[in-house]
Parts: structure tokens; C-alpha cells; sequence
């Protein structure tokens, strides 16, 4: 059976002072097949939620962001069905849920926050 690795790092996208995005694990390994998830926790003031990738030899990759106050998804072109973003707002949690997981998926994953609505910051990573 492989094993594969997950590398979480956490970024706050035009972050106002204060805000936080904590990822519950740092370093985690699962079995291929098996369903995975990786949690971070955010403050009050995070409106949009992303989960980017990258692997090695390239640059961030964004996969999914989730808008708090609607719960609106937004996919990465060409994502795998297998890969989904879950909001627990009572938690203040978003989880990233690879299911089955793949040794393909072996990658440092970021969760960042966008705590701004502003029109400009929405445009930004719109794409
Ligand atoms: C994967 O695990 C999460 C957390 O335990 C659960 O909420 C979710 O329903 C599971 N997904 C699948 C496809 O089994």
C-alpha cells in the first residue's frame, strides 16, 4: 500500500490586521484510497475560503474557494470530482476532502482567507 503526504501551510490573502487561518494539521499521511481531510480554522473576519496546492517544481495552484456568507463554491477548471471544499460554520472550520485519495495528490496544500468583500479583492481571484 502507498502512503502519501500532505504538507499544510496557511496564508492570508489581503489580510487585515488580526485575521488568522490555522491549519489543524501540518504534516499528514493517508493511505491511497483512502478519504482524506484537511481542516483549517478561521476568525470572524474570513469571508472567502481557498485551498491551493503546489507541487514540487511549480508554482501555488488554486483548486477551491467557498464564500462564507452564501456558501458559494467555485472549482478550478478541470478539477477532479474527487476534490471538494466543506464549510463548518458553527466549527469556523473548512475542510479540503480528497476522496479517494490518490499517491498523485502528494502536495503542500495552503488554505488561505480572504477577509475583504471589496470588489477589487473578489476580481483578484476570479481569474
Ligand atoms: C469523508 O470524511 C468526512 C469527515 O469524516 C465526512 O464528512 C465525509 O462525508 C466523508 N466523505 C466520503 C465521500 O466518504
Amino acid at each position: 500500500m502507498f502512503l502519501f503526504f500532505l504538507f499544510i501551510v496557511v496564508q492570508i490573502i489581503a489580510g487585515a490586521v488580526g485575521s488568522s487561518i490555522t491549519p489543524e494539521q501540518t504534516i499528514t499521511s493517508s493511505p491511497e484510497g483512502s478519504n482524506t481531510t484537511l481542516t483549517c480554522t478561521y476568525d470572524d473576519s474570513a469571508v472567502f475560503l481557498h485551498w491551493y496546492r503546489q507541487k514540487p517544481q511549480s508554482g501555488p495552484e488554486f483548486l477551491l474557494m467557498i464564500s462564507k456568507t452564501t456558501e458559494t463554491v467555485k472549482r478550478a477548471e478541470h478539477l477532479k470530482p474527487r476534490i471538494s471544499i466543506r464549510l463548518h460554520k458553527d466549527k469556523k472550520k473548512v475542510d479540503l476532502e480528497i476522496f479517494p485519495a490518490a499517491v498523485s495528490d502528494s502536495a503542500l496544500y495552503y488554505c488561505a482567507m480572504e477577509p475583504t468583500v471589496t470588489q477589487n479583492s473578489y476580481t483578484l481571484y476570479k481569474k
